[in-house]
Formats: C-alpha cells, sequence, structure tokens
C-alpha cells in the first residue's frame, strides 16, 4: 500500500498538472485520439509517443537529400559522415557514460548479437550465460542461438536467476548468489536493467561487481530502462549495453538502436569482434585495409552507414529529453507512479474481491515509471475495458496488464482517468458494495 494521500477528483489532478515544472513538454506530442479525446497514452514502454518536431527534422533531412544528394555526407551543418555524434552528448547523460562508451547504430538485438560476439567468450568450463527468470523472448533467443552458432548446446550452458520467493520478482541477492554458485564455469551475465513484465529494476552495479569477481562479464539490455531509471553504467563498470530508442526515447517504430562499450574495452583494437568498414576510423574509412581496424571506442561497434532519417527523429526526440533535464523527469516520474499506484490500492479497496495486484516493487530504488498488475481471473476482459475507455494499457500474457505513466508526456489526470475506468471496470467484472459509477 503507497503511503500518500491523494484524492480520486479531477479537480486535485488536474491542480497537479498545473504545478508540475513539465506540464507544457506534453504539448510537444501528437496524441492519438478515440471518439473525438486524446487517449490516456500509457504504452511509452511499448512504443513512445511522436514528438511534434520529429517531422521538422525528417523533412530537413530530405532538403539536404534533394538538393546536395552524394554531397549530403558532407554538407554542413549535420554532415551525415558524423551524424551519429549529434546524438553521442544525449545518450552518454542517459546512460551515465562517457562520449566515446556509446553510439547510436542498429537495432537491439542486432547490437546485442554484436556485444556477445565481443563479450561472450566461452572458454574451458567457462561457458555459462546467466538470463535473469523470464527474460524477454528475443533475449533468450540471442543467448541460444550464439551458443548453437558456436557448437555449445543452450539447454547446458544458460542458466536463469529464479525468484527463491514469491511469483515473480528476483533479488538481487539471489542473483548474486547464483553467481557465485556457478563461479568460474560463469561467462557471461545477461540481464535487463528493467524487467519488461514485472517492471522490476535491477541493481546493477552490484551484479556487475558479483559477475566479475568470478570473472564474467555483463551484457545489459537496457530497452526498459533507458530514459526511463538513472544509470551509471561508466561507474558501474558495466562491460557492455544496448537499447531500443522507440520505448521512453520516444524515437519511433523501429527507430535507431544504441550500444554501450566500457572505455576499460573500447580501446582494445584486439578485441574480437564483428567488423564493417562504419567501425573503421574515419581517416581510413574510404580505404581497402589489409584488415579490418576498429575506430577508438564504442564507435568501433558500427557496422554500416547510419539511417540518417530515423536519426533524425531520434536526436529531435532526444532534444526533449536534454531541455526536460532528467532529474526534474524522474521527480515526475514518480509522483505519477506514485498516483497510479494509489488509484490500484484504492479500487482493491472499494472492490476487495477483485483479483488485482501491483507486481512491480514499490522502492524507487528497484522500478522506473512502469507499473504492472497481476489480473487473477478476467484479464483480457478488463483490458478491453480500459480500452474502450481511451486508456491504452498494454497485455502481457499470461496475466499482467502495463501501465507506464511517463513524465514527459502523462499528466495527472491521465492518472485520474485510470483510475477512474479501472474502478468502473472492476466494478463491472467483479462486483462491490460501492455503487456509484466514477467519471474520468
Ligand atoms: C527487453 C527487450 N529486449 C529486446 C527487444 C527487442 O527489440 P528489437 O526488436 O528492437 O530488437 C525488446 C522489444 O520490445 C524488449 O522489450
Amino acid at each position: 500500500m503507497t503511503s500518500s494521500q491523494h484524492e480520486a477528483t479531477a479537480e486535485y489532478a488536474r491542480a497537479l498538472d498545473e504545478a508540475d515544472e513539465l506540464g507544457s513538454f506534453r504539448g510537444h506530442f501528437w496524441i492519438p485520439q478515440q471518439n473525438g479525446e486524446p487517449v490516456a497514452y500509457f504504452c511509452g514502454n511499448s512504443l513512445g509517443l511522436l514528438p511534434r518536431t520529429a517531422e521538422a527534422a525528417v523533412r530537413e533531412e530530405l532538403r539536404v537529400w534533394a538538393e546536395y544528394a552524394v554531397d549530403g555526407h558532407f554538407a554542413p551543418p549535420c554532415p551525415w559522415f558524423s551524424y551519429h555524434r549529434l546524438l553521442t552528448p544525449y545518450l552518454a547523460e542517459l546512460a551515465g557514460a562517457l562520449p566515446e562508451e556509446v553510439v547510436a547504430m542498429n537495432s537491439l538485438t542486432v547490437n546485442l548479437h554484436l556485444l556477445f560476439a565481443t563479450f561472450y567468450r566461452p572458454v574451458g568450463r567457462r561457458r555459462k550465460i546467466l538470463l535473469e527468470y523470464y527474460p524477454f523472448p528475443s533475449d533468450l533467443y540471442v543467448a541460444q542461438t550464439q551458443l548453437r552458432w558456436r557448437g555449445l548446446e543452450p539447454s547446458q550452458c544458460v542458466v536463469f536467476a529464479e525468484p527463491t520467493s514469491g511469483e515473480f520478482l528476483v533479488q538481487t541477492e539471489d542473483i548474486c548468489s547464483r553467481i557465485v554458485e556457478i563461479g568460474e564455469e560463469l561467462a557471461l551475465v545477461f540481464l535487463s536493467g528493467v524487467h519488461y513484465y514485472t517492471g522490476q529494476r535491477f541493481q546493477l552495479e552490484a551484479i556487475t561487481r558479483a559477475a566479475h569477481a568470478v570473472g564474467a562479464y555483463v551484457i545489459v539490455d537496457l530497452a526498459h530502462a533507458i530514459g526511463n531509471v538513472e544509470l551509471k553504467l561508466h561507474d558501474w563498470d558495466v562491460d557492455a549495453a544496448a537499447w531500443c530508442s522507440y520505448k521512453y526515447l520516444n524515437s519511433g517504430p523501429g527507430g535507431v538502436g544504441g550500444l554501450f562499450v566500457h572505455k576499460r574495452h573500447g580501446g582494445k583494437a584486439e578485441l574480437v569482434r564483428l567488423g564493417g568498414w562504419w567501425g573503421t576510423p574515419e581517416e581510413v574509412r574510404f580505404r581497402l585495409l589489409s584488415e579490418f581496424q576498429p575506430a577508438y571506442g564504442a564507435e568501433g561497434w558500427q557496422l554500416s552507414n547510419a539511417p540518417i532519417l530515423a536519426m533524425a527523429v531520434h536526436r529531435a526526440a532526444l532534444e526533449l529529453f536534454h531541455k526536460a533535464g532528467f532529474p526534474a523527469l524522474c521527480r515526475k516520474r514518480d509522483r505519477l507512479h506514485d498516483y497510479a499506484r494509489w488509484w490500484i490500492e484504492r479500487v482493491r479497496t472499494i472492490v476487495p474481491q477483485a483479483p488485482l495486484r501491483i507486481v512491480t516493487p514499490e522502492d524507487v530504488s528497484q522500478r522506473g515509471c512502469q507499473l504492472s498488475l497481476w489480473v487473477g481471473a478476467n484479464g483480457k476482459e478488463l483490458y478491453r475495458y480500459l480500452r474502450a475507455a481511451g486508456i491504452v494499457v498494454d497485455w502481457r500474457e499470461p496475466n499482467v496488464i502495463r501501465l507506464a505513466p511517463v513524465p514527459l508526456y502523462n499528466s495527472f489526470h491521465d492518472v485520474y482517468r485510470f483510475g477512474c475506468a479501472l474502478l468502473n471496470a472492476a466494478q463491472a467484472l467483479w462486483g462491490g458494495g460501492h455503487r456509484g459509477v466514477e467519471r474520468g
């Protein structure tokens, strides 16, 4: 139960919105409509909203293409040849990294494979990969196919950090003791920064320390973490990480992903990797070298020239993040989250028989903005009810509704609308003493 006190009125939610220092950022996004009204959009953990500035950013690159064609690669002010560098400072800020440790490129799963090529180095008995319990499908497939590709048997090498108590959450101590238990057989810890299903945030610093102590590398999938929770990848000494930009980074469906490689590794030209011409130093990129030579830092993992139109959207979206400032975003994230939690608890109190349970930890160090709501029965009906009321959440099999109140564009009034719709749905589906129907 959240300890905060809130009110279940539209006036209260509106007053919070009026006092919101980030309130004006909502106006920078296109919000889809349903029945002539903006929806309450809570799917930023799946696909972030379109920033209004994205269109002009794409038009600008189309103009450069039209006017300069091939010369656009070197035409000022933003030559395509080095366009990715325009994104680097923003990504470094969000990842808690040095500029030379990050690069925008490819898509998430592709980048994970590239990182495996470098950091999964099975030798002798050291060949196991530790994943979190119930990993995202793509993560499991990356691990399994990397093993098969190397002639290893996934069922013998993939191990999981399972919850030791309760159904869903895996405690940091449990992950660390699993690491110690596997010891010198452990080659790689591969887990997410924030779990896609439960919304649980993992303690990457402690986990990385434990992994390094037994001689294993750490690769992190930051799909649900970047732009959502504070990251300090450099200080935490994480070896490598990758992310996508279409969720919290609002950079469009299938948008450009990103990659982090710790400085400790970025300067090591001898590290095995899969190479491409764009990963060579700028001065030699157009030459045929007798052998691939990597550029310094994360850029040395690039393969291809950048998809500029997608990069332009990414840049416009990251500029908004930068303007809002991450500390302010985190403050608002926690207040929105708290208000949403309070509503769920209220519904549980009014309709005690509703089979609803919040899976996501309440402690701010163990979550971002996402709230995962376990629904014991009629889950899909509840989901449909919410969608019909203009509340855009998502349904994840087998029994979770995910709700992500995103500080850049969600309002307290959105959360109020969610709360009213949830209460109405709970009364309709499971009955209850409270008869009045709430208005959203
Ligand atoms: C946790 C996680 N990992 C990996 C992926 C796969 O991303 P992509 O399709 O960009 O490779 C997703 C997609 O939603 C995800 O949520």
